[in-house]
C-alpha cells in the first residue's frame, strides 16, 4: 500500500493480465457482524482486510467475540466465534472511522441489546462520520423504544445507547423506516431485528422509494445463510418470523468486491486492446448488486464475457458511446461510469445518484471538481451528473484530490489513460493521499501497475551514483519509499556475480591480478545465469537468502573485481534495464546516469569524503556485529575509488548532467528531502 502524501501516475498506453480481487467490504463487514452476533463458531474466509473492516474487527472483539486467524490450505482464514446473541460486556465506546458499513448495523444491533439486556455504548468515527446522516435509523430505534442519545448534532453519530437488564421492544406495531436516504438503514434493522424475534415476529416497513435495492438482496441472502429466513413482500414490508434465531453456517466464503471489480472492467473496455483483462472473484453468480455494473460497461463498448466467479473483459466499442443512465441500481460503481465518460462519444448523464451526496464524501461535487481538473466538461444538479469528454488538446496534467475517498482515487487513476483518447500532449496524474484506496483495495494501485503498460521513456526513472560508502544505497531507498517507486541497488547484482565466481573458483586468489580470457568469459556466463530475486530488502540467489552475504565488505570487494570484466557489464545490463517498471526507478550504482540509464529525469551524484565514509561503514559493520577497523575501512575505500575511477571499463564518474551531492555534513533525512526537492522541481 502506497502511504505516501501523493503518487504521480505517468500517462499510461494499455491493460493487459489477470487481477485477483479483494474480498467485498458490502459482504465481510456484514458477515463479521452475522459471525459475531452468532451461536458458535464460524470460518470466514476470504475477508477483506481493510480500514472498514479492520474497524468492525475491533468493534467486535471489545463486545466479547473471539477473533482467531489461521492458515488452512495456504489461505487466511478468520475464526469467529460468535456471542449468539448476548452482551459479554456492559460498556464500551466503540471507534468506528468512516465505515458506515460499521455504523450502522452496529448501532442498531446494540440498541436492540441494550433495550432488552441493559447496557451504555458509545459510537463514534471521524469527523465525516459525523457529517454523514443516521436520523432515520435513530428514529427507527426510538419506535422500538430504544434509547438513543445524539452527542453532537441531532440525526448524526455520534451516539449513545442506553438501557437497563429486562426491558422490552415495542413490536406489536411494524417498524417503519424511511428508504430513500441510505439502503443501510433497513439493513441495519434487518440485521439487529431478529436478535429480538426469539418468541414473536417483526415487522419492518420502508416508507417511501428504497433506493439501493441490491444492497438489501446481499443482507437478506446473508441472513438466510445464518439462519434467518426474512419474508419480502415487495420492497415494502419486510418480516421476520418469531423463533427466528442467527446460527453460525460454521464456514463461510466472502466474494470478491464487485464495486472494485468495475475499476478493472472499465479499464478493459479503456485499455484491453492486445491481450484481456481477467478479473477473479467474482462473476455471474455473485450476489452482490454491483455486478450490474457490467451491463452498463456492455452499454458504453466493453466486451464481457463472463463465468460463475471470473469476468474478461476487452475493449468492444471505440471510442465508448455514451450513455444516458438511471444508476439508481449500481450506486457505488456509477462512480465508474463517470470516468468512463471520459473516453466516449458525446455526453454521458448519471441519474439517481443522489446517495452519492451523502457518501464518504460529496460524490457529486467531488467528481465534477476533479474531471474538471482533467479537463472535462461536468454538469450537476441534486441527483445527476453529466460528463463530456475533454477534446485531445485540453487534457490537463491534474493533481487529483481524493477526499479521503477511495473510489474517488481508484476511478480518477483510470485518467491516466489519456493517450488512447489522443490526448495531445498526453499527461499524467497525481493522486493525492493515495493511501485512501485502504478502505476496501489496500493493494489497488500494486494491482493497477501489474497490469498496465507506459512507454518506457514515460517510466520516470532517478539514479544516484556514487563512490562505496557515500550512503547511495540507504538514500536511494528511502527516495523510492517516499515516491512509491522501485528501487534497484546496482551494487547487489555485481556482488551476487562476485559471490558466485567466487564459489565456482573463478577468480585469481591475488586479488590484484587481473582476470584472464577465459576467466572473463566464466564469470560474464555467471553473470547471465544469475538467479536472483529481490523481496523487500532481502536478497535471494539461486533460491537461497543472502542479504547478510551480499552486504558484506568481503562481496563488496569480489563485486569490485568482477565489475571490470566488460562482458559482465554487457550481462547485467538489460537485467538492470528491466527495473524501470511503473510508477517509476529509483536506481543506484556507480554507472546508473551514465551507461545505464543515461535519459533519468534526475540524476544524482553523491559523495562524502572518506572519512565520513568510513565512519558509516564502521558504525553500520559494528551494528551488524562485524568487526570492523576504521583505518583499514579508509584506506580500503581509497583504494577502491582509484579502481573504479581508473578502470577503462566504465569508470565511476559523474554524469554531464548529474547534480552533484556532497552529503559529508547532511543527515540521511536531509538528503532524503534534498533530492525529492529536487525532483519537484524537475517534475514541475
Ligand atoms: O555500491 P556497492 O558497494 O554495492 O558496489 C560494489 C561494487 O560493484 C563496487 O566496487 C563497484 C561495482 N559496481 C559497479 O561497477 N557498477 C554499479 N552500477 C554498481 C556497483
Amino acid at each position: 500500500m502506497f502511504s505516501i502524501p501523493h503518487l504521480d501516475l505517468p500517462a499510461l498506453t494499455a491493460a493487459g493480465g489477470t487481477v485477483r480481487l479483494p474480498g467485498s467490504k458490502s459482504i465481510s463487514n456484514r458477515v463479521l457482524l452475522l459471525a459475531g452476533l452468532s451461536e458458535g463458531t464460524t470460518d470466514v474466509h476470504d475477508l477483506l482486510d481493510s480500514d472498514d473492516t479492520a474497524v468492525m474487527l475491533r468493534a467486535l472483539e471489545q463486545l466479547g467475540c473471539g477473533l482467531q486467524q489461521r492458515r488452512h490450505d495456504g489461505q487466511e482464514v478468520l475464526e469467529v466465534r460468535g456471542v449468539g446473541g448476548q452482551l459479554r460486556t456492559a460498556q464500551a465506546a466503540l471507534l468506528l472511522g468512516n465505515a458506515g458499513t460499521a455504523m450502522r448495523p452496529l448501532t442498531a444491533a446494540l440498541a436492540v441489546l441494550t433495550t432488552l439486556q441493559g447496557g451504555e455504548f458509545e459510537l463514534s468515527g471521524v469527523p465525516r462520520m459525523h457529517e454523514r446522516p443516521i436520523g432515520d435509523l435513530v428514529d427507527a430505534l426510538r419506535q422500538l423504544g430504544c434509547q438513543v442519545d445524539e452527542l453532537g448534532q441531532p440525526g448524526y453519530p455520534p451516539l449513545r445507547l442506553r438501557g437497563v437488564a429486562g426491558g422490552a421492544l415495542n413490536l406489536a406495531a411494524p417498524v417503519r423506516v424511511r428508504g430513500n436516504v441510505s439502503s443501510q438503514f433497513l439493513t441495519a434493522l434487518l440485521l439487529a431485528l431478529p436478535l429480538a424475534a426469539r418468541s414473536q415476529a417483526v415487522v419492518i416497513e420502508v416508507e417511501g422509494e428504497l433506493i439501493s435495492k441490491p444492497y438489501i438482496d446481499i443482507t437478506l441472502a446473508l441472513l438466510q445463510r445464518f439462519g434467518v429466513k426474512v419474508q419480502r413482500e415487495g420492497w415494502q414490508r419486510f418480516t421476520i418470523p418469531a423463533g427466528s434465531a442467527y446460527q453460525s453456517p460454521a464456514r463461510i466464503h466472502v466474494e470478491g468486491d464487485a464495486s472494485s471489480a468495475s475499476y478493472f472492467v472499465a479499464l478493459g473496455a479503456i485499455a484491453a486492446v492486445d491481450q484481456p483483462i481477467r478479473i477473479e472473484g467474482v462473476g455471474a453468480s455473485s450476489i452482490q448488486g454491483d455486478i450490474r455494473f457490467v451491463e452498463a460497461a456492455q452499454a458504453m463498448g466493453a466486451d464481457v464475457q463472463a463465468g460463475p466467479n471470473w469476468l474478461s473483459v476487452r475493449r468492444g466499442a471505440w471510442p465508448l458511446r455514451a450513455v444516458e443512465l438511471n444508476c439508481n441500481h449500481i450506486p457505488d460503481a456509477a462512480m465508474t461510469l463517470a470516468v468512463m465518460a471520459l473516453y466516449a462519444k458525446g455526453t454521458t448523464r448519471l441519474s439517481n445518484i443522489g446517495s452519492w451526496r451523502v457518501k464518504e464524501t460529496d460524490r457529486i461535487a467531488a467528481m465534477a471538481t476533479e474531471l474538471r481538473k482533467v479537463g472535462a466538461q461536468v454538469a450537476e444538479g441534486p441527483d445527476w451528473i453529466a460528463v463530456t469528454p475533454p477534446p485531445p488538446q485540453a487534457w490537463q496534467l491534474a493533481s487529483v484530490h481524493t477526499y479521503d475517498d477511495h473510489r474517488m482515487a481508484m476511478c480518477l487513476s483510470l485518467a491516466a489513460f489519456n493517450p488512447l483518447a489522443g490526448a495531445q500532449p498526453a499527461v499524467g496524474v497525481r493522486i493525492e493521499d493515495p493511501r485512501c484506496v485502504g478502505k476496501t483495495f489496500p493493494d489497488y494501485f500494486e494491482a493497477l501497475f501489474g497490469l498496465s503498460r507506459a512507454r518506457l521513456q514515460d517510466i520516470p526513472v532517478i539514479t544516484i551514483d556514487g563512490p562505496s560508502s557515500s550512503g547511495k544505497g540507504t538514500l536511494a531507498a528511502r527516495v523510492a519509499a517516499a515516491l512509491g517507486w522501485q528501487h534497484l541497488d546496482s551494487g547487489v547484482l555485481y556482488r551476487a556475480v562476485g559471490l558466485a565466481a567466487k564459489a565456482r573458483s573463478l577468480l585469481p586468489d591475488d586479488a590484484a591480478q587481473p582476470l584472464n580470457e577465459t576467466a572473463q568469459a566464466q564469470v560474464a556466463g555467471e553473470a547471465a545465469a544469475l538467479d536472483i530475486r529481490f523481496e523487500g530488502d532481502r536478497v535471494w540467489i539461486d533460491g537461497q537468502d543472502q542479504s547478510e552475504a551480499v552486504r558484506h565488505e568481503a562481496a563488496g570487494a569480489l563485486a569490485s573485481r568482477v565489475s571490470a570484466v566488460p562482458a559482465v557489464r554487457a550481462a547485467l545490463h538489460q537485467r538492470q534495464l528491466d527495473f524501470r517498471a511503473l510508477p517509476g526507478l529509483v536506481a543506484d550504482g556507480r554507472d546508473m546516469g551514465t551507461v545505464v540509464f543515461p535519459d533519468a529525469a534526475l540524476k544524482v551524484f553523491l559523495t562524502a569524503d572518506a572519512a565520513t565514509r568510513a565512519e558509516r561503514r564502521y558504525k553500520q559493520l559494528i551494528s551488524n556485529g562485524i568487526s570492523a577497523n576504521i583505518e583499514s575501512l579508509q584506506l580500503d575505500l581509497e583504494a577502491r575509488d582509484l579502481r573504479d575511477r581508473s578502470r577503462t571499463m566504465a569508470p565511476l564518474k559523474p554524469a554531464e548532467d548529474a547534480v552533484m551531492f556532497d552529503n559529508s555534513g547532511t543527515s540521511i533525512e536531509e538528503s532524503v528531502q534534498q533530492v525529492l526537492q529536487w525532483w519537484a522541481h524537475r517534475r514541475a
